[in-house]
């Protein structure tokens, strides 16, 4: 479906929502197209010939763009991580229950070369108007239950300094529906939620979009209220994060040396500075090796070789990042009712025999 390949985790048909085996993002350092996880809150939007992006509000010029417009900018290729703030959510679920939400995995999140047009070069071209601090992003995709495009924002500063881009192709092939195409937004280091996919309004504003996507979505409740409108606060940048991706949760392994793998994250503008490995629960660390630094923004690979006697052991993983800021122990201290930002240690059980 949508040309995934067999094996993910479909948590909806519809909307599409889907996430690879842990396996498949051990592959590559680059997440294959077809293991790459998707993210919908409404159907996707039928192709349309003509596709067209607006450019209003506090501009000096509203623009109406076509795709040839955009492609006649200096193109760019960036390779940047999506993280979904509802990646690794089943953890959460686990501590206590998190009603109408999808128990999403560590495979919530993937690495992707996506190319398209600066996001700055186009406001360069509309003019900031005086006031302007935010930029919100609009998708043609209306779900029936919110009854509102899929919408969001970012402060305006970032939008230029975390190289946000306008894309039309993905991993070398043009955007693939079900990923935002023909147009969508990639926002480096922040949730997922703010890549806006099929886009069809950028619109500079004084405040943060005030849609349902972040002033009711996409927001961290404390754990002891409801979640609603403007309650808790608004989720951004991504924390440091880490998981394990080889060996798989409860997997038989070999005796002896076994390899492992996974993936960090730093999110934001930071980078991942170290990897630590335990098999004794964080009383002791050992290094991983961290894989090809792709840049900024996307995450690391890392691998190790640990040494596994017979029997039931726990690896657990945990990423430090350039701000010296490490991952929680316990998913528990961090449950909100909506279950997302879960950035807890990696943890995989294995039996070696
Ligand atoms: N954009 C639109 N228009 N509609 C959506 O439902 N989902 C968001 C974001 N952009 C969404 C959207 C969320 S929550 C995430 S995590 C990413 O898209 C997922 O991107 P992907 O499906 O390409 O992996």
């Amino acid at each position: 479906m949508y040309g995934k390949r067999s094996g993910i985790t479909v948590h909806e048909e519809e909307p599409f929502n889907s996430e690879p085996p842990r396996a498949a993002l051990a592959e590559s350092a680059i997440t294959a197209t077809d293991a790459f996880y998707v993210r919908n809150h409404g159907p996707v939007p039928e192709p349309a010939a003509g596709w067209r992006t607006t450019v209003t509000g506090l501009v000096e010029r509203e623009l109406d763009l076509s795709l040839d417009d955009l492609r006649a900018l200096p193109d760019r290729e960036l390779t940047v991580t999506l993280q979904c703030a509802g990646n690794r959510r089943a953890d959460l679920m686990a501590v206590k229950e998190i009603p109408g939400e999808s128990p999403w995995g560590p495979g919530a999140t993937g690495t992707a070369r996506w190319r398209g047009a600066a996001l700055a070069d186009v406001l360069a071209m509309a003019g900031v108007a005086e006031g302007a601090l935010h930029v919100g992003f609009e998708g043609a995709d209306t779900s029936s239950e919110v009854g509102e495009p899929y919408g969001g924002s970012i402060p305006l500063r970032d939008a230029i300094a975390h190289d946000a881009l306008l894309a039309w192709e993905m991993n070398g092939e043009p955007l693939p529906p079900v990923h935002g195409g023909p147009l969508r937004v990639v926002v480096p280091g922040y949730i997922g939620a703010r890549s806006v996919k099929w886009l069809t309004r950028i619109e500079l504003r004084k405040e943060p979009w005030d849609g349902h996507y972040q002033s009711t979505a996409y927001r961290l409740v404390p754990p002891d209220q409801e979640p609603g409108l403007g309650v808790g606060m608004e989720l951004g940048l991504v924390a440091v994060n880490s998981d394990v991706l080889v060996p798989e949760d409860g997997a038989q392994v070999a005796a002896g040396p076994a390899r492992v793998c996974g993936y960090a994250f730093a999110g934001g503008r930071r980078k991942v500075e170290r990897v630590d490995l335990s098999l004794d629960g964080g009383r002791s660390w050992t290094q991983a090796d961290l894989g090809e630094d792709q840049g900024q923004w996307a995450w690391r690979l890392w691998h190790a070789e640990l040494e596994l006697e017979p029997g039931e052991h726990e690896i657990t993983v945990r990423a430090w990042d350039s701000a010296a800021g490490t991952q929680p122990e316990d998913p528990a201290g961090s449950w909100n009712p909506k279950g997302y930002a879960n950035n807890a240690w990696g943890r995989v059980r294995v039996t070696a025999r």
